[in-house]
């Protein structure tokens, strides 16, 4: 296995902070609704590290270091350990596993629908990361693969249908989440190791 400390880094960096909000909750720290504290924290958390995910294979192209490829499938898998981990706070502290309030939660918060939808494509891109999956799907398994880019879309609405009345947080997300996708275009990604050699080629000129 290639860059183990790394890894082990980025392992250390995403398992910390469920662990922390979770100590924080038990020393009464995230005052009194601290079910909806945590369920937003672990909210913002899988979209940050959906978005992390995205941004590895553009790194390792303006880098040409492999060590962010190393770590894709690590910090996908993580952000599918929070969105359940986020889902499981909702069903406790929200829902308060009355499953015959599913119904109402429905109507009041429609948004959970999409958050809902989000999850399914996640679970799916988790359950087949795996080099099995990979090598059984073959050419079907980056296709599969590109339903990322949905989710994102998804996740997106969610927070926007939650956050409407202040959106400078959504657009810093939106925009970042926006730029990832422009550098997936063939004309755009074309460029970048064009730009990365002109950069060098000045460097060793100065
Ligand atoms: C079945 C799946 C899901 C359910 C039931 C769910 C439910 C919720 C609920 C109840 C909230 C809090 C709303 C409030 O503050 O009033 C929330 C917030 C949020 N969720 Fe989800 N969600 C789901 C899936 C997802 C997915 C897939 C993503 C990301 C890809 C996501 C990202 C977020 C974000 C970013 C927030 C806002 C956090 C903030 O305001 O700081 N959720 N979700």
């Amino acid at each position: 296995m290639r860059y183990p400390i790394w890894r082990l880094c980025v392992f250390m960096a995403t398992m910390v902070w469920p662990l922390l909000w979770l100590f924080e909750a038990w020393s009464s720290a995230l005052g009194p609704d601290l079910g909806k504290v945590l369920v937003d924290r672990l909210g913002l958390g899988t979209l940050i590290l959906l978005l992390l995910t995205l941004g590895m294979t553009p790194l390792q192209k303006l880098s040409g270091w492999a060590g962010w490829i190393a770590v894709r499938r690590q910090l996908g898998l993580w952000c599918f350990a929070y969105v359940v981990l986020h889902l499981a706070a909702y069903c406790a502290f929200i829902l308060g596993f009355d499953w015959s309030q599913l119904g109402v939660e429905l109507r009041k918060r429609p948004y959970i629908i999409v958050g809902a939808l989000g999850f399914l494509g996640l679970l799916v891109l988790a359950v087949t990361s795996n080099r099995y999956s990979q090598r059984r799907l073959g050419v079907r398994w980056k296709k599969l693969h590109r339903l990322v880019y949905g989710i994102l879309g998804l996740g997106l609405l969610h927070m926007l249908w939650i956050v409407r009345a202040d959106l400078k947080e959504w657009v810093v997300y939106a925009s970042i989440g926006a730029l990832l996708l422009a550098v997936r275009i063939p004309p755009v990604a074309r460029r970048i190791p064009r730009l990365i050699a002109k950069k060098a080629t000045s460097a060793t000129k100065t």
